[in-house]
């Protein structure tokens, strides 16, 4: 080993350094990250332990002369080639340029929440598309043609005549997607934007976000909706919370229900955001109708389920305690700063 160190120092000595490339060459064959003297660092791990002190040191020697000669050689040639790397200076005590971190929009944060929510009892996330057809929209969904339940979402169609294409009213749509291209069991979420033609306001906009929900087995009950429910609900705005199932109508569920959360403010006592009733709406659920699971090649005999829709703007009004929709979509950065970490 310390023939080697020997023979390496000869070497360095007898390295004619004449141009600034010279220097480089120097640099890279003995200095480099892959140069002789890393390799010999390397070699020092043969070496037995009681020598390892001595031999490190004379390796330390060499590194510090190899260095002294580039040291010198760029003195006199650093500055010969035009803009050689030796000339770029920089000044350390400039400040700093900010860097402006972004942050997530308020709805992804609540979207990515619920998906996390539903993916810790087994359900995945399903996805369809934002142009849909009759079928997937409302005829595989039980609304008869003509059917009034049709108005209940006003709906902003692409094409008119035999192959009518639409956008998306909800994301039930995707149920019947999943429903057509898998066999039960069935444990999906379906996030998502859905239109509607409403005028804009404060509490209403033409476009929003749904998060739709399927679940399809042998032997799925009413008792395993409220279950789940209850369960997203105290995840979702703490252990606390309690829901309640108002009896409704959706042309796909049957029964259906509208489902209440005790109300995260005033927690059920009153306050004017939940109108003093204790109460605030949160989705729309129930037992997928029979007429829909055979529309999609389920056999009802077999099978059933249940699903649930809720509206992530909704969601995030709970819990950021925003009540005017217009801003989700304004893009004002006084409103989105709200949401950086730390801010
Ligand atoms: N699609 C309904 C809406 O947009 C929400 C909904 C209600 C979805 C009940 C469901 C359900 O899956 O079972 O208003």
């Amino acid at each position: 080993m310390k023939d080697k160190i020997a023979a390496l120092e000869q070497s360095i000595i007898d390295f004619k350094i004449q141009s600034a490339g010279d220097a480089e060459n120097f640099r890279i064959q003995f200095l480099g990250s892959k140069g002789e003297i890393k390799g010999l660092y390397a070699d020092l791990k043969s070496v037995p332990n009681e020598d390892k002190k001595s031999v490190g040191q004379l390796i330390n020697e060499l590194r510090a002369k190899a260095e002294n000669k580039l040291e010198e050689a760029k003195a006199n040639f650093g500055n010969e080639s035009s803009g050689s790397k030796s000339k770029i200076t920089f000044d350390f005590s400039r400040p700093g340029e900010n860097v402006n971190s972004g942050s997530h929009h308020p709805l992804s944060l609540v979207r990515k929440e619920i998906i996390e929510i539903f993916n810790r009892i087994g359900f995945n996330v399903s996805e369809g598309p934002e142009i849909e057809d009759d079928w997937h929209n409302f005829s595989a969904l039980n609304f008869p043609p003509e059917h009034p339940a049709r108005d209940m979402q006003d709906t902003f169609f692409i094409t008119k005549g035999e192959n009518e294409m639409a956008l998306r009213t909800h994301t039930s749509s995707v149920q019947v997607r999943v429903m057509e291209s898998q066999k039960p069991p069935i444990r999906t979420i379906s996030p998502g934007r859905v239109y509607r033609n409403e005028a804009i306001s404060a509490r209403a906009h033409c476009f929003f976000h749904q998060v739709e929900g399927l679940y399809i087995d042998k032997n799925v009950s009413f008792a395993d909706l409220k279950q789940t429910l209850l369960f997203f609900a105290r995840e979702m705005f703490g252990e606390k919370a309690q829901i309640r199932l108002r009896p409704s109508y959706f042309p796909f569920t049957e029964p259906s229900a509208e489902v209440d959360v005790s109300c995260t403010l005033c927690n059920g006592d009153g306050c004017n955001v939940c109108k003093y009733s204790g109460w605030l709406e949160i989705l729309g659920c129930g037992m997928v109708d029979p007429n829909v699971l055979e529309a999609s090649g389920i056999d009802t005999n077999e099978y059933s389920g249940f699903a649930f829709g809720m509206g992530v703007e909704r969601i995030a009004q709970l819990k950021y305690r925003v009540t005017d929709l217009r801003l989700y979509s304004e893009n004002d950065l006084r409103f989105l700063k709200q949401f950086t970490p730390g801010y």
